[in-house]
């Protein structure tokens, strides 16, 4: 049995991140949205595994959208959720990812480069999708790579790094239609030490929070 999984807790409080993003937000979006995700997550596996057990196939089967859709989005958001800190926290600095920024300056010439490089691919998403910077783990070579709805960044061999929500969900409260704002506006909260975690880490210590949930 695959579930049930659990919504995470946050490492800092729903108001932490403010002004960069709304305690109104953080608390929906964590609480409902995601909740929603897991919610239905654990709906889906439950009916799959329920309709195999009876041997019906064609029943288990019609779950694999919601299972897809629900899984990323509780995949996506549990690793957003790490990606964020309070600006004030030294894990928002960018000293905390001296491996991380100086294969950033390798690949884009500078951390600024990437940023508007990345900043583009966010606001080129068409409708709802996220922007993730992702390793590839066989050549150690950083990628920027965006993915619709709640596609989760699972492609085998890829880690991913850092990631952002462009959900209007995540940013429409504060924001409204300004998107650009949005996007600016998170680097002053992103956890550059989990980041760092990441890119030195093994693929799987990505996901562990995932995996400490389905061992419940
Ligand atoms: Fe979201």
């Amino acid at each position: 049995m695959a579930g049930p999984y659990t919504l995470p807790k946050l490492p800092y409080a729903y108001h932490a991140l403010e002004p960069s993003i709304s305690q109104e937000i953080m608390e929906l979006h964590h609480s409902k949205h995601h909740q929603a995700y897991v919610t239905n997550l654990n709906k889906a596996l439950a009916a799959s595994t329920a309709a195999l057990s009876e041997g019906k196939l064609h029943d288990s089967a019609a779950q694999l959208s919601a299972i897809r859709f629900n899984g990323g989005g509780h995949i996506n958001h549990s690793l957003f959720w790490e990606n964020l800190a309070p600006a004030s926290s030294p894990d928002a600095q960018t000293q905390a990812a001296p491996q991380l920024l100086a294969a950033i300056e390798a690949t884009w010439g500078g951390l600024e480069t990437f940023q508007g490089h990345f900043g583009a691919a966010l606001l080129g998403i068409q409708g709802s999708g996220w922007g993730w910077l992702v390793r590839e783990a066989s050549t150690g070579q950083l990628r920027i790579v965006t993915l619709a709805n709640q596609e989760a960044v699972v492609a085998g061999g890829e880690i991913p790094i850092l990631g952002v929500d462009m959900w209007e969900h995540a940013y429409y409260l504060l924001y409204k239609n300004d998107k650009a704002s949005y996007v600016k506006n998170i680097w002053q909260v992103i956890n550059w030490r989990m980041a760092e975690a990441r890119f030195v880490g093994r693929r799987e210590d990505a996901f562990r929070a995932l995996k400490t949930q389905a061992a419940i």
